[in-house]
């Protein structure tokens, strides 16, 4: 994407809610914006902004964590990946997942992976994901793919 009115910026935890609140959790208490490992001192927060009105439309996290799927290898998990309705299909979610890929990659991780929702499975096949498992079910939010790829 080269659209020079959204930019991406590292983001605090507590600004994700913006975003996460309305498409993640919605109708549900603001705490439930809450993941764990938000804190870590090695997590990292991506917003996108449409620098016009500096408003953030976009956020992603990056946790160092890995999977059972993965042990041996030096992982990095994708989580809170959401952008607001009105901006999908621009090519926002991508360039975030993106920026997270390359921040992994400097930090020679080796695997990213994820547990997508499958509503979003088609978005992150389109970006070289790929499942491993069974779907499976996340209490109050559905079902879910592990996906990944090699960094
Ligand atoms: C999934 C989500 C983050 C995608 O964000 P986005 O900014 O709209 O995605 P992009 O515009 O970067 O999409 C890139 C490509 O992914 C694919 N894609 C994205 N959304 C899709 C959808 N709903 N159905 C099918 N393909 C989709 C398309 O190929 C798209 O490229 P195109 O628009 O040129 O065809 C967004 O839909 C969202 O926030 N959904 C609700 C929350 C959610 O499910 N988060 C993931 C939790 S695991």
């Amino acid at each position: 994407m080269q659209d020079k009115t959204i930019e991406i910026r590292t983001i605090r935890a507590l600004e994700t809610y913006v975003v996460r609140h309305p498409v993640l959790r919605p109708g549900r208490p603001l705490e439930t914006c809450a993941m764990g490992g938000d804190d870590r001192h090695d997590t990292i927060h991506l917003g996108a902004f449409d620098v016009v009105n500096n408003q953030l439309i976009g956020v992603a996290t990056l946790l160092v964590e890995n999977s059972p799927y993965f042990l041996g290898l030096k992982g990095a998990q994708l989580r809170g990946m959401a952008v607001l309705p009105s901006h999908h299909r621009k090519g926002i979610g991508a360039e975030l997942v993106r920026a997270l890929e390359e921040i992994a990659r400097q930090r020679h991780d080796q695997i990213l992976w994820m547990n997508a929702r499958v509503s979003a499975q088609l978005f992150y096949t389109t970006l070289g994901y790929k499942e491993i498992g069974p779907v499976f079910e996340i209490d109050s939010i559905g079902p879910h793919y592990v996906m990944y790829r090699s960094l």
